[in-house]
């Protein structure tokens, strides 16, 4: 297993190209950030917000340019990061417990027997996000902020140095915003973790971030949020129709 270059970002991208299909998601998008650092990806709804995070996983590779995390090419060290996907994509149906979820982001593969070591690193892993009494509940009968609390819960359970969260906080009320961001900051505080968070919301980007990542296929932003949070930088991304997401901060 491969432990990365040492002092190497945990994210690197270098004029990252991807095409799908005819259209060019993402063009030219370089960026790094250092360890500890909360990265907050901000763009409009298809500006390549999902995608680039699909590519610091390695589930899709770049026509031209490469993504490294921790100075190994991205998805060598699948241990090394926990990932909480967009749930508008997730299918609910799939007959699982709470805590077969968890398990699963301990294994390559889904978990058909679960040894009591795995078990008690789960529940703790419930137990730190407060889903411990949702372990044996179906997927299904869970609520959209309670399956998001499991998928947290997921995405830690190995103690990764990178989380990636693709839009953790949308649609849901049962995990209020600040319960998220204490979460994470709590786990960045004991593990010097870093974490980069896909979010529509501006407002809290600007308050819990590090770096902003103003993402519209291409990069049009990239520093701390007091630099980046603009007007004109929110404008070229956003387009004069965006007025919506430039809140009051
Ligand atoms: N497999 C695919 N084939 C072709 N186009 C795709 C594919 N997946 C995504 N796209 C397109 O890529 C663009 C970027 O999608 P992506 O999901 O990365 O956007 P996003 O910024 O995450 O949007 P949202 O805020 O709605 O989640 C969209 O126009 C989408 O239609
Ligand atoms: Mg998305």
């Amino acid at each position: 297993m491969s432990e990365g270059a040492p002092g190497a970002p945990p994210l690197h991208l270098h004029r990252v190209l991807v095409r799908l299909g005819e259209a060019i998601i993402l063009e030219d998008v370089s960026f790094e950030i250092e360890p500890g650092c909360f990265l907050a990806v901000v763009g409009p709804n298809g500006a390549g917000k999902s995608t680039l995070v699909k590519v610091a996983l390695g589930l899709i590779t770049p026509q031209r340019g490469h993504a490294a995390l921790f100075g190994t090419v991205a998805g060598a060290s699948p241990e090394r990061v926990g990932y909480v996907p967009q749930l508008k994509t997730f299918d609910r149906s799939f007959p699982a417990t709470a805590l077969e979820l968890v398990v699963s982001g301990l294994r390559r593969s889904w978990p058909t027997r679960i040894g009591v070591a795995e078990r008690e690193q789960a529940r703790a892993a419930l137990a730190r996000v407060g889903a411990e009494h949702l372990e044996l509940r179906q997927l299904a009968r869970l609520s959209g902020g309670e399956l998001q609390r499991v998928y947290l819960a997921r995405a830690l359970v190995r103690r990764p140095s990178l989380v990636l969260l693709d839009e953790p906080a949308t649609g849901v009320d049962f995990l209020a915003e600040h319960d998220l961001y204490d979460l994470l900051e709590g786990y960045q505080r004991d593990t010097g973790a870093s974490v980069a968070m896909v979010t529509h919301d501006l407002a809290a980007a600007r308050y819990h971030a590090d770096r902003v990542l103003v993402l519209n296929r291409r990069v049009h932003g990239f520093g701390p949020p007091d630099e980046v949070l603009c007007e004109p930088c929110l404008e070229r991304a956003f387009g004069h129709h965006g007025h919506h997401h430039a809140l009051a901060f």
